[in-house]
C-alpha cells in the first residue's frame, strides 16, 4: 500500500529516496513519484510504472536535490494516472505526499476553491497541499500543525516548501510514520524498513504528532501543539534487501521457509508459562473468562482456527470477529475479555482501529500476536507474542499465517494449563508435537511435484469450491483465499456440512472441489459430503491423511499427507493449499507476489 520516504541532507538525496521506495515496493502500489527542492522551487518525477522506471526518469532528467520527498501510491481517490500520483504540488511552492484517506476532503475542497485554489487531480490529497499552502506564513511546521486540526480521517504526510530549502515536515494520525536520525541529515518514512542502510536510529511518531526535520535537528509536537521528546529506538534488524535465492517468487520462498519460521516461533522453554506473553500476563490471564479475537484477511482465519483450540484445550469461550465489522457496530463490552489482535504487519488500519475501539469501550486486557515488534499494534497492547516469520514479501500471506497458528496454539495451551485443563503429561505431549512440526512440514513440502500436476487442471478452471470441517474449515477458507487472490480464480470455502444448503447447486464437472480430509472425528461425515459431490458429477481433489483409506478413482484425486497431526493438523494441511494456489497462479502467468489491486500492508480502511 502507499509508502512515504523523505529526507533532508547535504548530499543529493534522490538515490536514497528511490532506494527507500524500492524497499517499500513489495507492499503493492500503482504509481510512484519523487520531488526535490532545487533552484528555489520543487521539481518532481512521477510514474505509473515501477520504481525502476521512476529511477530511469530521474537519471535522464538529472533530478537532484538535498531535500526531498517520495511516494508509492495505491489508488483510493482517483485512478492510478500520473496526474493523481504523488508528490502533489500547491501553486508550485509546496510538495506533499500522503498515505491514508481524508474523509472531509469535499467540504475542504469547496472552501479552498472559494479561496482561489485550482484542483488538478482527483485525489483527496490535493486538499491537504492547498490547505497547508493557504496557512503558510513562513513557518511550515506551524502551517502543518494548524492544517491537521482541520483534517478528518487517517493520514501520514511529508511536505516541503520552496522557501524552506532544508526542511521536511511530517504528521501522522491513523497511518504510521517514523523519523530516522542521521549525522547532519534526517529522514522520514512510513516504515523503518525503507531507511535500512541510511540509519538504525528511529523515532516512532505517536498519533497526532507533527515533526520538523532539518539538517541538525528533529522537533516533534504532540496533538496539542506541545513540544515533546519521543524515545529514540535502535532497530538493527532490518538489514538489507531480502534475496530471492533459488526460488521463482517470494511466495514460494516463504512457503518453503515455514519449517524455519515455525521453529523460530516455538518457545524454547519446555513449559507453557504466562510470561511468554509479557510480564503482566499472569495477572491478566487470571482476570479473564473469555476471548475476543479481532483481525483481517489471513490473520482473521488464524483467529478462527484458534477458536477451536481455545475452546477445546482451554475451555474458554472465544469470539472471533473481522476488525472492520467490530469497530463500527454496537457491541457489549465485557471487562473480563482478553482482546487479542492478530496481524502480520501490526499496522493494518482496521485492526488497529478495532483495538482502539475495544480499549475505548473499557477493555483493559489486550494482547497482540504480531510479526513486527516495533509496530503500532505491539506498542498499544498490554501483552504481546511475537511471531518470528521474518520479513514476508509476498502479498499472499503464508509463513505469517502458520507462525500465527503456532503462537495461538501456545496461547491455548498456556490458558489451558492455567485453568487446570492441561496436566503435566499433556503439556509434555504438546511441547513434543510442536518441536516435531518443522520436520513434519518438510515432509508436506516434499509433496510439491504432485501438487504441480494438479495445478495444471486448476489453471484451466474459473471456479473452485473448498470444503473442510471443524478445525479445518478455516483452513479451507484460507485455501480459497490464497487461490482467488493470486490466480484470480473465483474460489469459495464452505464447512462441508453446509454443502447441501446451497453450494451443491453449483457442482458440475466444471467445478473442482478441494477437500481437506484429516483423519479426525469428523472424517466419516466428510466422506458422506464427498459422496454428495461425486453423485453430482463433481471432481474431488482431496488432501487426505495417510490413514484415511480414501483412494483415488474416477473423479476422485487424492494426495496423501504424510501423517495425522492431531490438534496441530491445520498447520500442516494449509501448506498444500498454499502450494496449489501458488502453482496454479504460475501456470496462469499472474504476478504472484504482487497480485492486481491488492496490497501487503493495508494502512487505509
Ligand atoms: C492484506 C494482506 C493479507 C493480510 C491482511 C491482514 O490484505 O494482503 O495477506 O492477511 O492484509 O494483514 P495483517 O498485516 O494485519 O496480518
Amino acid at each position: 500500500m502507499c509508502g512515504i520516504v523523505g529526507a533532508v541532507a547535504q548530499r543529493n538525496i534522490v538515490p536514497v529516496l528511490i532506494e527507500g521506495l524500492r524497499r517499500l515496493e513489495y507492499r503493492g502500489y500503482d504509481s510512484c513519484g519523487v520531488a526535490v527542492l532545487a533552484g528555489g522551487e520543487p521539481h518532481r518525477a512521477r510514474s505509473v510504472a515501477r520504481v525502476a522506471d521512476l529511477d530511469e526518469q530521474v537519471r535522464e532528467t538529472h533530478l537532484e536535490g538535498v531535500t526531498g520527498i517520495a511516494h508509492t501510491r495505491w489508488a483510493t481517490h482517483g485512478a492510478p494516472v500520473t496526474n493523481n500520483a504523488h508528490p502533489i504540488f500547491s501553486r508550485n511552492a509546496l510538495a506533499l505526499v500522503h498515505n491514508g484517506i481524508i474523509e472531509n476532503y469535499e467540504s475542504l475542497r469547496e472552501t479552498l476553491r472559494g479561496k482561489g485554489y485550482e484542483f488538478v487531480s482527483q485525489t483527496d490529497t490535493e486538499v491537504i497541499a492547498h490547505l497547508i499552502h493557504s496557512l503558510y506564513r513562513g513557518d511550515l511546521f506551524a502551517a502543518v500543525r494548524e492544517a491537521v486540526q482541520q483534517l478528518h480521517g487517517a493520514y501520514a504526510i511529508a511536505v516541503e516548501h520552496k522557501d524552506q530549502p532544508n526542511t521536511v515536515v511530517g504528521a501522522r494520525q491513523g497511518s504510521p510514520l517514523v523519523v530516522g536520525l542521521g549525522e547532519g541529515e534526517n529522514f522520514l518514512a512510513s516504515d523503518a524498513l525503507a531507511l535500512a542502510g541510511s540509519t538504525e536510529r528511529f523515532i516512532f511518531l505517536e498519533e497526532g504528532d507533527v515533526c520538523e526535520l532539518t539538517l541538525e535537528r528533529v522537533r516533534v509536537a504532540d496533538r496539542d501543539g506541545n513540544d515533546v521528546q519521543r524515545e529514540v529506538r535502535t532497530v538493527a534488524a532490518y538489514g538489507g534487501a531480502v534475496e530471492l535465492g533459488p526460488y521463482r517468487h517470494f511466495m514460494q520462498k516463504e512457503i518453503f521457509e515455514q519449517p524455519r519460521a515455525i521453529s523460530d516461533t516455538i518457545p524454547q522453554a519446555d513449559s507453557f508459562d504466562a510470561s511468554l506473553f509479557g510480564d503482566a500476563a499472569a495477572k491478566a490471564f487470571g482476570e479473564i473468562d473469555n476471548l475476543l479475537i479481532l483481525a483481517c484477511g489471513t490473520s482473521y482465519y488464524s483467529g478462527l482456527t484458534a477458536k477451536y483450540w481455545l475452546e477445546s484445550i482451554a475451555k474458554i469461550p472465544t469470539q472471533v470477529e473481522i476488525a472492520s465489522e467490530y469497530r463500527y457496530r454496537d457491541s457489549v463490552p465485557n471487562p473480563k475479555s482478553l482482546v487479542v489482535v492478530i496481524s502480520q504487519s501490526g499496522e493494518t488500519a482496521d485492526t488497529l482501529a478495532a483495538l482502539k475501539h475495544a480499549q475505548s469501550l473499557g477493555h483493559k486486557h489486550t494482547l497482540s500476536v504480531c510479526n513486527v515488534g516495533t509496530s503500532a499494534m505491539v506498542r498499544l497492547t498490554e501483552l504481546s507474542f511475537l511471531t518470528h516469520a521474518g520479513r514476508e514479501i509476498g502479498v499472499a500471506s503464508t509463513k505469517a499465517f502458520t507462525t500465527q497458528l503456532v503462537a495461538l496454539f501456545v496461547l491455548a495451551a498456556t490458558l489451558g494449563k492455567l485453568r487446570g485443563h492441561v496436566d503435566a503429561s499433556l503439556e509434555a505431549d504438546y511441547v513434543r508435537q510442536l518441536r516435531h512440526l518443522p520436520a513434519a512440514l518438510n515432509s508436506v513440502l516434499a509433496l510439491e511435484p504432485q501438487i504441480i500436476a494438479w495445478s495444471e487442471d486448476f489453471s484451466r478452471k474459473e471456479n473452485a469450491l473448498f470444503l473442510g470441517r471443524g478445525l479445518h474449515y478455516p483452513i479451507a477458507l484460507e485455501g480459497a483465499l490464497k487461490l482467488k487472490e493470486i490466480s484470480y480464480i473465483h474460489a469459495e470455502a464452505y464447512p462441508a456440512g453446509e454443502l447441501k444448503h446451497g453450494p451443491l447447486a453449483l457442482v458440475t464437472e466444471a467445478m473442482p472441489v478441494v477437500t481437506v480430509a484429516p483423519n479426525d472425528a469428523l472424517l466419516e461425515k466428510l466422506k458422506s459430503n464427498m459422496q454428495e459431490v461425486r453423485a453430482r458429477g463433481g471432481e474431488l481433489y482431496v488432501f487426505a491423511d495417510s490413514d484415511t483409506r480414501i483412494v483415488s478413482e474416477e473423479g476422485l484425486h487424492v494426495i496423501r499427507m504424510p501423517e495425522h497431526y492431531g490438534l496441530l493438523s491445520p498447520i500442516l494441511h494449509v501448506v498444500p493449499l498454499q502450494l496449489l494456489a501458488y502453482h496454479t497462479a504460475c501456470s496462469r502467468g499472474t504476478d504472484v507476489d504482487k497480485p492486481r489491486n491488492l496490497a501487503k500492508s493495508v494502512t487505509v480502511e
